[in-house]
């Protein structure tokens, strides 16, 4: 169920849309049923904004049904049916409805829903917990305490004051559910919009189900962290907060070290090595790979990046879709931008952005670089200041500089241009014509000197009678 907009979140983006740990609430739901089923039989009910939901989720090969008035989750439970039984699909025997806000759902627990919703023969199965606070949660009441049998969900509103706190209350409803298809939409025309937001409740079947002699049954998670719903933008960052410490905790399992792991921002598919150690302030996104005994010096900020083993990152490096090879060093303050290649013990430093380049095995770019569009050979030393001009307003040219080449501080290499191997620029250079193997190239003016001329003209200065 996705269709909701959000209204408690005051924002224009959908609600299932909103990130936590850096993936739509929505795609880590949708991840949580693939776990279960295939993508193909995952129908996401979409309505507010269907088309921006659409378009960020339809790469899943999941199917839509739309809601197009959002009139309750019993009511988006409905617009599935006329769906399904318009459809030629046959109706599956049993339906997992899951809510598109509820993303730290694993899937173990789905198995375990579906595990005891089959062995016992339940025409609906409800997924529960028992937070510290239960306040907004629908509550699940039990016929006996100690027996899975549910009587009825009510709603935080309906409840009566006086037992919003009670003992018998404390158990909320997450929103997660396992039917009985047939059961299921055999009551769904009975529901009723007599209730506190005047919509239809899909938990009002839980009552409905009992009422005909059917078995509706509920099961705890392990964790209550992993039905807490994202009604509000505090409470996603609360789920944001524990998905990331979820990531830094396995990372730590695994042998590597995090200092302060609380401030840093690690994605769910971030793998690293052991010995690595990560620093206060980190933020590891995306597809990011780190190899062993690395270390991630403070805020630097690495994403989609694959770095090898013994690789250091100074402070405040900033790399996308960069791949490092062992024994590298980059930064501090370094800039590595898509298709950027550093070879294996090469050195990129402070205020130096790379682009589109590959430089070789133990080659040094240290100081204050621009190098875009460029294929660099090994044991290359590139001065300070040194930059490709790769972009002459039009077209974007290549840069090709061959092994042990001496770049003196501040040239401009003007692309398409190819340095042979050996060769050396002369500082200061604007080399435009390619220079051969072994050869050494000036491209700047004959420095010229004029002694004495600073003091005649100081001298010619004094003569000027004082008006
Ligand atoms: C719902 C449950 C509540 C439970 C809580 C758990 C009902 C009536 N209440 O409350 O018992 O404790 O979830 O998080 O179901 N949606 C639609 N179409 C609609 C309305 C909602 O697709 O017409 C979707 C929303 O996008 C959302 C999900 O259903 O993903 C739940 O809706 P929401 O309004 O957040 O329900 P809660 O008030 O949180
Ligand atoms: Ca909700």
């Amino acid at each position: 169920m996705a269709a909701g907009k959000g209204t408690r979140l005051k924002s224009k983006r959908p609600k299932v849309l909103h990130e936590i740990g850096g993936r739509a609430l929505l795609l880590h739901v949708i991840a949580a049923a693939e776990s279960v089923v295939p993508a193909e039989k995952i129908f996401c009910i979409i309505g507010h904004e269907a088309d921006r939901v659409r378009t960020a989720t339809e790469h899943t090969g999941v199917q839509f049904v739309l809601q197009a008035e959002q009139r309750g989750t019993g009511h988006a439970i409905q617009v599935l049916k006329a769906f399904l039984t318009l459809s030629d699909q046959p109706l599956p025997e049993h339906l997992l409805v899951l809510s598109g806000d509820v993303p730290l759902i694993r899937p173990e627990t789905l198995a375990a829903l579906r595990d005891l919703h089959l062995r016992e023969h339940a025409a609906m199965t409800i997924l529960t917990a028992v937070p510290g606070d239960p306040t907004g949660y629908g509550r699940v009441l039990r016929r006996n305490p100690d027996r899975p049998d549910v009587t009825a969900i009510v709603e935080h509103r309906s409840l009566p004051p006086e037992q919003l706190h009670a003992p018998h209350t404390r158990e909320i409803n997450s929103g997660i559910y396992c039917f009985q298809t047939k059961a299921l939409f055999d009551h769904l025309d009975s529901l009723s919009t007599n209730n506190a937001h005047g919509e239809f409740y899909l938990t009002d079947m839980a009552a409905m189900l009992v009422a005909d002699g059917q078995r509706v049954v509920a099961i705890q998670a392990g964790t209550p962290d992993e039905i807490l719903g994202a009604n509000t933008i505090a409470e996603m960052m609360y789920l944001d907060a524990a998905m990331r410490l979820n990531s830094a905790k396995r990372l730590m399992s695994q042998g590597v070290t995090i200092f302060r792991p609380e401030t840093c921002v690690i994605d769910p598919e971030v793998t690293v090595g052991p010995d690595t150690v990560i620093e206060p302030y980190v933020q590891l996104l995306g597809d990011t790979r780190i190899g062993s005994d690395s270390r991630i010096r403070s805020y630097s900020v690495i994403q989609n990046s694959h770095l090898g083993d013994h690789v250091l990152v100074r402070n405040g490096c900033i790399l996308d879709a960069a791949a490092v090879a062992h024994h590298a060093v980059l930064g501090p303050y370094a800039h590595l931008r898509p298709e950027s290649r550093i070879g294996e013990g090469a050195h990129v430093g402070n205020f130096v952005e790379t682009k589109k380049a590959t430089l070789g095995k133990g080659s040094k770019a240290n100081h204050l670089n621009y190098l875009g569009d460029t294929v660099i050979g090994e044991g290359v030393n590139i001065g300070a200041g040194a930059i490709t001009c790769n972009y002459d307003g039009v077209h974007k040219h290549l840069t090709t500089i061959g092994d042990n080449v001496f770049i003196g501080s501040d040239s401009t290499l003007v692309a398409p241009i190819t340095i042979g191997a050996g060769a050396y620029i002369a500082a200061g250079s604007s080399i435009t014509e390619d220079v051969p193997a072994d050869a050494l190239a000036l491209g700047r003016s004959r420095q010229v000197t004029k002694p004495g001329w600073v003091a005649a003209k100081r001298a010619s200065r004094q003569q000027v009678p004082q008006t």
